[in-house]
């Protein structure tokens, strides 16, 4: 096999180092990039007088029937090629010939790789942007769907206050609308064209950087061809927003498993995203729930292995960085698909209201409100706490919540209760109350829910 490389060495590369050394059995998904970017190169030497147009317009249209073909799955990838690069040159070299060997004129497979994976890296960004908005549609019509259901909300996991549903999944919207936000200022920085770098120090070639990006859609010029080669913080980035985005649904994850354990029973998941036992037959598992929460700690590795590979590296590029490929591409794939998981399991989920409803009247999340209408008639709140907290224990005893309490039992505890209490302790008020925004109180969220109905609207 004729290495790229091959003029100066005169033994044969051993199989083992063949085999440390390929690259294309993962980086052989960079094609369809690797292509345009060539294509793009290609022009570019054309029309600056570098090759002659009538050799760029060979390799251009050489380059597109290559893509064509891998599309159709007509390839063969050869190991001893070592990598994408290697593969297509050589297609492209069986095609056309001598004129395919001037492809690589003022390039180097060190600018190459980079913009391969600036654009690879683009574009996933682009597609978990898609995803993002279909899982905040699909939550959003999900709280518009159970507005009026009432939950507890914890705080250590201990019921604390009661909340609307709908408050509780426009927290994951938020969350989610952060990481669409940091999609897009990653985007800009991922959105700058390396080539023309060339190994490390630029080219002598008159090349034309700019129609280059221009044809690419890139925003600017990498300003430093050292720095442009041997940068990857755009890929950690991309892994760092990956593995925090992988932790919002992995919260989420811990909650669904939860809330549809029998223990719970606040929803039923969907028959197409649960699963049976193989012994239990009255089984029914949250597995999607609990694989996004297993494959988040491999996305957390994946930023890991990348920020590790980095660390001892000298400027500029070294072969180390071969490396960085996995790591991308498995964060990538990993959060799309339970990003699509997500978006797709909600509307198979039913929420059990009255279950729902019922866990609310105990573990007094009442309580604070009861404290909140002693200090408004003016006792201080750290004596109205002791108080309330001294009948909390007392209905512990007797077996009772607070709204079986009457006024006599109340005055044994504190003379200030009134008839108004009863209303004060109402599940109802206690919503209504928190009617500040950002609260539960159901106009807030409605008004939250409108909010984000716009947000989603302008952001399409
Ligand atoms: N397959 C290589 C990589 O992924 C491409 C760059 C190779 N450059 C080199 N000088 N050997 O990094």
């Amino acid at each position: 096999m004729t290495k790229l490389w091959g003029g100066r060495f005169e033994d044969a590369t051993h199989a083992l180092m063949e085999q440390l050394g390929e690259s294309i059995s993962f980086d052989a998904r960079l094609a369809p990039w690797d292509i345009r970017a060539s294509i793009a190169h290609a022009r570019m030497l054309g029309a600056s007088g570098i090759i002659p147009r009538e050799e760029s317009d060979a390799i251009i249209a050489a380059l597109e029937e290559i893509g064509r073909e891998i599309d159709d799955g007509k390839t063969t990838w050869d190991m001893g090629l070592e990598d994408v690069h290697g593969n297509i040159e050589s297609m492209l070299v069986k095609k056309i010939g001598e004129a395919g060997k001037k492809l690589h004129t003022a390039r180097s497979r060190n600018d190459q790789i980079a913009t391969d994976m600036r654009l690879y890296t683009r574009d996933q960004t682009d597609t978990l942007i898609r995803l993002l908005h279909g899982l905040q549609r699909a939550i959003l019509s999900c709280a518009e769907k159970h507005v009026d259901f009432i939950m507890p909300g914890y705080t250590h996991l201990q019921p604390a206050q009661p909340v609307l549903l709908a408050h509780h999944l426009l927290a994951y919207f938020e969350m989610f609308d952060r990481d669409r936000e940091r999609l897009a200022q990653i985007r800009r920085r991922i959105n700058v064209l390396p080539l023309g770098s060339a190994a490390l120090a630029g080219t002598p070639h008159p090349i034309n950087r700019e129609q280059v990006a221009r044809e690419l859609g890139f925003e600017s010029l990498s300003r430093n061809s050292m720095d442009a080669v041997s940068d990857r913080d755009y890929l950690i980035e991309f892994c760092a927003e990956a593995a925090l985005l992988m932790m919002h649904l992995s919260r989420w994850s811990e909650e669904l498993v939860l809330w549809s354990s029998p223990a719970f029973g606040f929803i039923e998941i969907g028959d197409a995203f649960t699963t049976g036992s193989s012994i239990m037959p009255q089984k029914k598992n949250p597995d999607a729930a609990e694989l996004t929460r297993g494959k988040t700690s491999r996305v957390y590795g994946d930023l890991l292995a990348l920020l590790t590979l980095m660390k001892g590296l000298p400027l500029t590029y070294n072969r180390d960085l071969q490396e960085d490929k996995e790591p991308v591409f498995h964060a990538s794939d990993t959060t799309q698909l339970c990003l699509a998981v997500f978006a797709e399991m909600l509307p198979t989920i039913t929420f059990k209201r009255e279950t729902l409803r019922k866990a609310v009247g105990q573990g007094f999340m009442n309580a604070t409100d009861l404290a909140d209408y002693l200090a408004g008639k003016g006792v201080p709140f750290r004596k109205a706490h002791q108080i309330v907290g001294e009948i909390v224990r007392y209905c512990i005893q007797k077996d009772k919540t607070l709204d079986d309490l009457g006024l006599e039992e109340l005055h044994r505890f504190c003379e200030v209760f009134s008839k108004d209490v009863f209303n004060a302790l109402n599940i109802t008020t206690v919503l209504t109350r928190r009617n500040q925004p950002g609260a539960t109180a159901p106009e807030q969220v409605r008004e939250a829910l409108r909010e984000a109905r716009e947000k989603l609207a302008t952001h399409q």
